[in-house]
């Protein structure tokens, strides 16, 4: 009797613990975000400075009033810079890498630009554009040997994103 009084009571906390919420499996919050390679048959110092004179260029401290990059900083080997859309409640952080290729003299960079906020699996293609755009305006993308490699796996809306620089 003691022992099945024992063990209603043990059912009763089970039942009564199983009325707080159990949670539901949420997505992981997530950050947009695209990564991509690009190559160039030209040697990472002249790849590096247009980058940067394009970030630069697109600076509203320095004068393009409605392009929204800000460099952040800058290494031998990398650039750090942000973009925030015109109305103020997107942003993203950009790090752009590059790598000499030994046997051509050129450069292998990788590019990444990632919301900052948590977003929908559908960016419209702003984290691909935001590093599309600063190499387009710069006139990388018909820079010799130019090549571009990502999916859409690694580059949210790639293939679907029509950048307006
Ligand atoms: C972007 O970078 C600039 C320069 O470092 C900084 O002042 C600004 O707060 C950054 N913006 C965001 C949204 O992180």
């Amino acid at each position: 009797m003691r022992t099945l009084l024992l063990a209603s009571a043990f059912i009763a906390a089970l039942v009564g613990s199983s009325a707080i919420p159990v949670p539901v499996p949420v997505p992981a919050p997530y950050h947009a975000f695209c990564r991509t390679l690009w190559l160039f048959a030209t040697p990472c110092a002249e790849v590096s400075a247009t980058i940067l004179g394009q970030i630069q260029a697109y600076d509203p401290l320095i004068g393009c009033e409605n392009c929204q990059y800000a460099l952040v900083s800058t290494t031998a080997r990398s650039i750090k810079a942000n973009h925030t859309s015109p109305d103020g409640l997107q942003a993203e952080d950009i790090t752009i890498t590059f790598n000499p290729t030994v046997m051509t003299a050129g450069c292998r960079v990788t590019a990444q630009s990632t919301s900052l906020g948590f977003t929908s699996l559908l960016d419209n293609g702003l984290n691909y554009c935001n590093l599309y755009n600063l190499l387009s305006a710069s006139g990388l993308t018909s820079s010799p040997g130019f090549m571009e490699m990502t999916n859409e796996w690694a580059c949210l809306g790639y293939g679907l994103a029509t950048c307006k620089a």
